[in-house]
């Protein structure tokens, strides 16, 4: 009889999920509550795109009705070298989005970073000119959007050209080409794919000075017939910034201006922001402050992982409460074991920022944002 209790208990720990992504699924999915709200989403990795990571793609599956491509539609892996285009990852990437009925989103045409060395230069090392540099953007636009057009929805056209201040970035784009380079990339876009969503995305979004750059950028761009449908707000958050308020004063901002908004790299690191350098020159001084910047390498402790819970499903509320603006929410991951904040600012650390744990678990925020949706 004893044993018989044991047994029946067991049977209902596992009904009750006990660790079981399948049995998770028995729980309505987070696509399903938000349907009449946003699109919900996540970025893949290469493995997740390849499907070597059965448990995360099961996640992806059931849980999400978007995809953007984590890193492989950068420039440095589709064009290593000019002229010659890398796909495999891509073409996959868009393999999984049609097989599973999903929002596809590119990200992204034109970044500073990760994008190939020799894009900038000449075959003697010297920075090529404005003509040039508009050339070669042009034909990787053209090149990459043109391969998928009409089965990738919208595209992160311009990645992070703006800093906190409202001043542009002197990248290299923006060096030789100059102010103009955004408005080339959106055009050029537009003609390789008249179809396709076109974004600015960028992240701190909520600084005043970065907000209102991006608003007097969206207002010409609408007063000059270049298309651009929305700001991607990336949301890469601490636990203390930014707040909802400055959050929500952007969103309004950026659908003031006439588009919409998508919070396209959602994450939330859960560890304290490192302050510039240790202080003093004492190497034990040193070991303290990395392993004090890595404190919960063991699991995070039940109070801060509730703080962060609930901070999440703040921000939850506030996107849904703004549902008319905000039209596609995106995890930068799935799981905490693959975020890229693992390895920023501070590498090897152990974080927990996204909505699954390392054992492929929903944090209790996930039902939140369920039951916050079906209400
Ligand atoms: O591809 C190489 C691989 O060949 C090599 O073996 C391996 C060894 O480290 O590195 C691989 O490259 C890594 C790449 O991700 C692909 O995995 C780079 O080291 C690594 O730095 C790179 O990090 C990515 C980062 O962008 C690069 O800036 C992160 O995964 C990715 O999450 C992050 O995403 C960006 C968004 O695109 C734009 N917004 C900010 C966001 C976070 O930085």
């Amino acid at each position: 009889m004893k044993t018989m209790k044991i047994m029946v208990a067991l049977g209902f720990a596992a009904l009750a999920g006990c660790g079981s992504t399948a049995t998770q699924q028995q729980e309505p999915s987070l696509k399903e509550a938000l349907k009449d709200k946003f699109h919900i989403g996540a970025a893949l990795n290469v493995d997740y795109i390849w499907e070597r990571d059965p448990k995360a793609d099961e996640l992806i599956k059931y849980q999400f009705d978007a995809i953007v491509a984590e890193n492989c539609m950068k420039s440095m892996f589709l064009q290593p070298s000019e002229g010659e285009f890398f796909w495999d990852d891509a073409d996959r990437f868009v393999e999984f989005g049609e097989a599973n009925g999903m929002w596809i989103t590119g990200h992204c045409l034109v970044w500073h970073s990760q994008a190939p060395a020799w894009f900038f230069f000449d075959e003697n090392g010297d920075d090529v000119s404005r003509e040039v540099l508009i050339e070669r953007m042009r034909n990787h636009i053209h090149t990459v959007v043109g391969r998928y057009k009409g089965r990738i929805k919208g595209w992160d056209v311009v990645n992070e050209a703006i800093l906190e201040d409202g001043s542009w970035r002197q990248s290299k784009f923006y060096t030789i080409i100059g102010k103009d380079f955004v408005d080339l990339a959106f055009r050029f876009a537009h003609e390789a794919d008249p179809d396709a969503e076109l974004y600015y995305n960028d992240y701190n979004e909520w600084h005043p000075g970065k907000v209102a750059t991006i608003v007097d950028m969206v207002q010409r761009f609408k007063a000059e017939g270049i298309r651009i449908d929305a700001v991607g707000m990336q949301g890469h958050f601490g636990m203390d910034y930014p707040s909802i308020e400055e959050f929500r004063a952007a969103i309004d901002a950026y659908a003031g201006a006439g588009v919409k908004v998508m919070v396209t790299e959602l994450d939330m690191s859960a560890l304290p922001r490192p302050q510039r350098g240790a202080g003093g020159a004492n190497i034990a001084d040193t070991v303290a402050y990395k392993a004090a910047m890595n404190p919960y390498t063991a699991g995070l402790p039940e109070e801060v992982a509730a703080a962060w819970d609930k901070r999440m499903g703040e921000f939850f509320r506030l996107f849904i409460d703004n549902s008319d603006k905000v039209t596609r929410v995106t995890f930068w991951g799935v799981t905490d074991e693959t975020s890229w904040k693992n390895d920023f600012p501070v590498r090897g650390r152990t974080d927990y920022a996204l909505p699954f744990d390392r054992d492929y678990r929903a944090k209790p925020v996930v039902k939140e944002i369920v039951a916050m949706g079906n209400r």
